[in-house]
C-alpha cells in the first residue's frame, strides 16, 4: 500500500509562527484549550513536512485551512486547492499525517492502547465486528473504523454501526453505503501496524 507519513512528537514543536501562515495563525489564535492548540499545530506541521517532501516546496507554500462543514481540513499548495489525498490524526503526545499520492482517498488514525469501559464497546461496535477481545484488539478496531470514516470524509457524523470493520474488511450500510457509493465505491485497503510503542495505528487507502 503506497502512502507516506510523518510523525511529530508534540513535546518538540517549533514556535507556531514558524509553521503557520497568517490565515492558519488567525484560526490557531481562536483555539482555547492548550492541548487542542498543540495537537492542531502538530498535525499541521506533520502534514506540511510530508507534503513539502513530496512536492519539493518549502512548508511556507503549504496551507491547511479548516473546513466548516465536516471538519476535514482543506489543503492548499502554492495557493491552489490540492486534490492530494491526506489525513491527520493525533493522540497522547503525537501527531501523524499521511498522504497517498497514487490513490484517491486516505484516512489514518492513531490511538493509545488503553482499557475502555464496556458501554464504549457496545455503543460503537456492531456485534459482528467483535471477533476478538482485549484492549489492544478493541483499540485497533477503533483505529480501523476511524481510518475508514476519515477516508469517507464524514468522520463520526455518521452512525458508527453503519461503518463496520469485520476481520479487517470494511462494510457499509445505510447512509454510509450511499456516501461510499458516491465516492465511486473505491477498493479500500486497510493496514494496521505498530507505528509507536503502546499505540494502535491504522491506514485506509481507497483507489
Ligand atoms: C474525524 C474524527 C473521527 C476524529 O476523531 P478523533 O479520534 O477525535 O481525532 P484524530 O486526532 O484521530 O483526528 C482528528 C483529525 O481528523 C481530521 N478530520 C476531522 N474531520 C474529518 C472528516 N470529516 N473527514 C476526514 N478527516 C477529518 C482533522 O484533520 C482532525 O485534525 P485537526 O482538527 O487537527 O485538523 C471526528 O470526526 C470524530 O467524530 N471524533 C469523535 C471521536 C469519538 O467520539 N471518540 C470516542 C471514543 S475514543
Amino acid at each position: 500500500m503506497a502512502y507516506q507519513l510523518e510523525v511529530v512528537d508534540l513535546q518538540t514543536l517549533p514556535p507556531a509562527t514558524s509553521v503557520l501562515s497568517e490565515r492558519e495563525n488567525a484560526f490557531f489564535q481562536t483555539l482555547k484549550l492548550p492541548k487542542r492548540k498543540t495537537e492542531w499545530l502538530g498535525g499541521r506541521l506533520a502534514l506540511k513536512r510530508v507534503v513539502s517532501a513530496h512536492v519539493r516546496l518549502p512548508i511556507q507554500a503549504i496551507e491547511i485551512l479548516p473546513h466548516a462543514e465536516n471538519g476535514k481540513p482543506q489543503l492548499l499548495i502554492g495557493g491552489e486547492r490540492s486534490m492530494l489525498p491526506f489525513s491527520i490524526t493525533h493522540s497522547n503526545g503525537y501527531a501523524v499525517a499521511a498522504i497517498a499520492p497514487q490513490a484517491q482517498y486516505i484516512g489514518i488514525d492513531l490511538e493509545k492502547i488503553a482499557p475502555r469501559i464496556n458501554a464504549w464497546k457496545t455503543d460503537f461496535f456492531h456485534p459482528t465486528e467483535l471477533t476478538g477481545e482485549g484492549d489492544e484488539f478493541l483499540t485497533t478496531l477503533w483505529t480501523q473504523k476511524e481510518a475508514i470514516v476519515k477516508l469517507l470524509g464524514t468522520g463520526l457524523a455518521i452512525n458508527s454501526f453503519e461503518v463496520r470493520c469485520v476481520n479487517g474488511t470494511p462494510q457499509f450500510f445505510g447512509r454510509a453505503l450511499q456516501i461510499y457509493q458516491s465516492l465511486g465505491s473505491p477498493a479500500i485497503t486497510l493496514e494496521t501496524r505498530t507505528l509507536l510503542e503502546g499505540f494502535a495505528f491504522s491506514v485506509a487507502v481507497g483507489n
